[in-house]
């Protein structure tokens, strides 16, 4: 069985990173896709929150497990068998820092291969800082998240907004 993980923040799952998963689960038998649990970043929703709502966007499809992790990722993707980790590229401001991750990942473990995924046109610029900003401003996120992530958005930020 081939097995990845696809790793990230997910902070929140975008239309782009879906994009990305559903692309690899056609190429792999299983994906594990893999929320990163560190306390040291600040983050708008909780890890748990996070793989809840990829765990809904990806329920059609039947070879994903959604998860935390902690630590290093090679760790997390040898516990769980994987041979590749995949990540999506989009323009070219990406390549730097994946390719630093992708060296160092390599230098950690050479068994685990990472896979790069051109992200498909629509979602070149899309990301989730992005997709924050426009909604703590009051603007319409549908068009780049799931209904439920964009209802979550609202919701954190009205929260927020009631705090002061
Ligand atoms: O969605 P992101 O924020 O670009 O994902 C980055 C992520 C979570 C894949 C990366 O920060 C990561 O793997 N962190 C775990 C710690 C680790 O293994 N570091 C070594 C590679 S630089």
């Amino acid at each position: 069985m081939k097995i990845a993980v696809c790793p990230g923040s997910f902070d929140p799952v975008t239309f782009g990173h879906l994009d990305i998963i559903t692309r690899a689960c056609d190429l792999f038998d299983r994906v594990y896709v893999a929320v990163l649990n560190n306390p040291a970043k600040k983050a708008l929703f909780t890890p748990d929150e996070r793989v809840e709502m990829l765990a809904h966007a990806t329920e059609h499809l039947d070879n994903v497990i959604c998860e935390k992790f902690e630590g290093l990722v090679v760790e997390y993707a040898r516990h769980r068998g994987a041979i590749a980790m995949v990540r999506g590229l989009r323009a070219v401001t990406d390549f730097e820092f994946e390719l630093k991750m992708a060296s160092m990942n390599h230098h950690l473990d050479k068994d685990i291969e990472t896979v790069f995924m051109m992200t498909s046109n629509e979602y070149s610029f899309l990301s989730s800082s992005a997709v924050k900003e426009v909604a703590s401003l009051g603007g319409d996120v549908s068009a780049w998240v799931p209904g439920p992530v964009a209802e979550a958005l609202v919701r954190k930020y009205s929260m927020a907004g009631q705090r002061g």
